[in-house]
This record gives C-alpha cells, sequence and structure tokens, in this order.
C-alpha cells in the first residue's frame, strides 16, 4: 500500500479565538488544542509519517507536544515551522514528507476533536478514486446570498455542504498543484481543483468542527465532558488494633487521651485506607506492595507521607482526585466531634474533598468488643 503522510497545520495565530497565543497552544480542559489533534491522527489505523507544521517561536512546544502524543513513534512525527498563510503552513509541511509518501492528508490541528476514523475513511477515499477527498457534511440552514444586507436569493442547499478535514490527495498531484498556486485558497481542494484535479466528498463528522471562536471553544468543552479521560474508583481498608501504650493518630490528627494504634507506622488506620483507595482506583497496586511494610524507611512514619507519595505516584499515572469518603467502624474515638476538622485536614492534603463518616456495631465482632479500628475508603479519579 502507498505510504501515507499526515500534515497537521498549527501555525495559524487563533486571532478570532482571541488568546493572545497561537490557537494550537490554548489549552481544552487542561490539554493543548494540537495535543488533542495529534491524539485524533496518532489513533488512526494506518502507520503515517506525520508532519506538524507549527509557528517558528513555538517549534519547542510543538515537539513537547508530539512527543507526549506519539511516545515511542515520536520519530515518525517531524516538526517544522509555517508560513504567513494557512497555504504557506501546507507547503512548509509537504515539503517535509519523506520521498515514499504517495497519499497525502492535510489536517487543522483547530479541528482538535476529530475522531480518527476520519482519518482512515478518507486515505481509503483517496486509494479508491485516485483524486482528492474531502470529508462534508450537508447545511442544515437555509443558507441565502446576501449584498449590504440586502437578500439577493436563496440559494438550493441541497448543492451545498460544510468541509472538513482531513483534505486528502494523491501526493505528487498536489505537490504539483501547491507548486503551481498562484493566488491563496482558503482550503486544499481547492489549490488541487485549480490545478485541474477532481474531488470527491466522503461523510465528515460533526465532532470534527473547527474551533475558531471562543464559542467554538466552549463547545469543544462540553462535548468532553467533565472528565474526557473517564472516572476510576478505588476502595481500601485497613485494621490496626489498640495500643493503650501509643498516642493515637486518626485521620492525621492527634487524639489526646485515646488509646492509639499498633502497627506499622504510626497505625493511622484512616490514611492507610485512603492511599489504598488511590492506588487502587489509579491501577497502582497497594500500600504494602508500594511502600513495604518491612521497609525500615517507613517504621515511626507520620502516615501523611504516605498520602503524600500516593498522591504523587497517582498524579504521575495522569489521574486527579475527584474526592475520597471514609469512615471509620469503632467503639473508640468518637470522631462526631471532630468530623469537620478531619474533613478540613485531609481535604487540604488530598487536595480534594475528603469525608468521614463513623459507625459502631452494635457490640458484634472485633470492632465491637472495642479490640481495634477499621476504617473503609473509596476515592473517585478523573483520569486527564
Ligand atoms: N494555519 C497555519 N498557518 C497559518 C494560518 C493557519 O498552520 N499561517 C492553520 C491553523 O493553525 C489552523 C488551520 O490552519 O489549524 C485553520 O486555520 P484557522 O482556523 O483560520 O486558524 P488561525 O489562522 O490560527 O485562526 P485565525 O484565523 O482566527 O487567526
Ligand atoms: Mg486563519
Amino acid at each position: 500500500m502507498p505510504a501515507l503522510g499526515i500534515v497537521v497545520v498549527a501555525a495559524g495565530s487563533g486571532t478570532r479565538l482571541g488568546h493572545g497565543e497561537p490557537k494550537a497552544f490554548v489549552e481544552l480542559r487542561g490539554i493543548p488544542i494540537l495535543e488533542h489533534a495529534l491524539g485524533g491522527v496518532l489513533d488512526s489505523t494506518e502507520p503515517a509519517q506525520v508532519v506538524v507544521v507549527a509557528p517558528e517561536s513555538r517549534l519547542g512546544d510543538a515537539r513537547t507536544i508530539a512527543r507526549r502524543v506519539a511516545g515511542p513513534v515520536a520519530a515518525s512525527v517531524t516538526v517544522v515551522a509555517g508560513g504567513d498563510s494557512r497555504q504557506a503552513s501546507v507547503a512548509a509541511g509537504l515539503a517535509a514528507l519523506g520521498p515514499d509518501v504517495a497519499v497525502v492528508l492535510v489536517h487543522d490541528a483547530a479541528r482538535a476533536l476529530t475522531p480518527s476514523d476520519q482519518f482512515d475513511r478518507v486515505a481509503r477515499a483517496v486509494r479508491a478514486t485516485g483524486g482528492g477527498v474531502i470529508p462534508a457534511l450537508p447545511v442544515a440552514d437555509t443558507m441565502k446570498r446576501v449584498v449590504d444586507e440586502v437578500v439577493l436569493d436563496t440559494v438550493d442547499r441541497r448543492d451545498l455542504v460544510h468541509v472538513q478535514t482531513p483534505q486528502g490527495f494523491p501526493r505528487a498531484a498536489l505537490d504539483a498543484a501547491y507548486a503551481a498556486a498562484t493566488q491563496e485558497y482558503t482550503d486544499d481542494a481547492s489549490v488541487f481543483a485549480a490545478h485541474g484535479g477532481t474531488v470527491t466528498t466522503v461523510e465528515g463528522e460533526a465532532r470534527a468542527f473547527k474551533i475558531t471562536t471562543p464559542w467554538d471553544l466552549r463547545r469543544a468543552e462540553n462535548v468532553l465532558g467533565a472528565h474526557p479521560g473517564g472516572l476510576r474508583t478505588g476502595i481500601g481498608v485497613d485494621v490496626h488494633a489498640y495500643d493503650e501504650e501509643s498516642p493515637l493518630w486518626l485521620g492525621g490528627l492527634y487524639w489526646s487521651g485515646e488509646p492509639g494504634l499498633s502497627g506499622h507506622s504510626d497505625g493511622d488506620a484512616v490514611l492507610h485506607a485512603v492511599c489504598d483507595a488511590l492506588l487502587g482506583a489509579a491501577g497502582l497496586g497497594d500500600l504494602g506492595s508500594r511502600f513495604g511494610t518491612s521497609d525500615p524507611r517507613f517504621a515511626d512514619a507520620a502516615s501523611e507521607v504516605f498520602v503524600r507519595e500516593t498522591l504523587a505516584l497517582v498524579g504521575g499515572a495522569g489521574f486527579t482526585v475527584v474526592n475520597v469518603s471514609v469512615q471509620v467502624i469503632a467503639a473508640r474515638p468518637k470522631i462526631a466531634p471532630r468530623r469537620s476538622e478531619v474533613e478540613s485536614h485531609l481535604s487540604v492534603l488530598v487536595g480534594a474533598p475528603v469525608t468521614l463518616g463513623a459507625t459502631t456495631t452494635d457490640g458484634l465482632g472485633f470492632t465491637g468488643r472495642a479490640e481495634g479500628v477499621a476504617a473503609i475508603a473509596t476515592a473517585l479519579l478523573s483520569a486527564s
């Protein structure tokens, strides 16, 4: 199969978006628009040489983003500087394609949410037709031709489509069309057609809309929803026996006049359960496997150390904490008088709402016999 090249143009200034920086680097739910766009490009099935065309001043940032998205295949992503117009930027991208590329797709980074299927669909159609291919959507509104606010006539909308990207072409013919172009066009199909090429359409997708104005950016945020990477829950349980000789640390606070808890570190069953819930939700194992109960470094450690380390691991794995809920099951201490104090302390520690409940077990079991404390925690994480 002839090799595929994908040129992603991201060198525009984003004037209409008005963020004061090039549009491709404006964040959409905490991730640059270019990074969203490259995610869709690299998820397409066929291996391709990808060329990102970025503003001269942001080449380093574009390379960092490309490495983040492409990971081990980063070698197949080239970043080059764009020009003053979209057409000049596309030309710079085409010039960076390897000699083996026979089919090329040109894509706007500003169409950040374009599904990867659309790349596959356009590439297949270029191979099938041997001509130019553009994704298109029907026009829903009535269309009028207007000059100086005066309506001249109604245009038959059945003849009209909205045009998206990626637009696909046989590489040699597109190169020739770009070399011959003597005026600026707004898309690649126009350049191709001006040089005599035939262009057909395949079905576009609503998600491939172009982020142009602040309203488009809000729309993209809404399409992604609050937790674009999904939500993960985890559960953690911990139990420690009372130890009259020790001070009681529970929920990260000192409880004067209460029997302490035996066990590794300071025995803070609440914090241990919270760590296990966080680690479990992130798929990072559990407290024992992460911090080793026999590790002398943690022998008398304040358990907040585990929470901080756990949060660093969870954050490093690409998760943010949505909330944590803990329940203490114990005859002592009485939690209610200090519930809100523990909740505020832990919410600051975790950086998300932590809520605390408590119950007894009606005299049943080890908590009923007042032999120790059990804590159960659940954590909810959002994947980025
Ligand atoms: N583009 C480019 N080089 C340019 C101009 C545009 O690579 N000199 C790219 C943009 O980065 C974008 C795509 O072409 O991905 C479509 O352009 P548009 O939506 O107009 O983006 P901007 O030109 O950045 O926005 P504006 O016109 O509002 O300044
Ligand atoms: Mg523009």
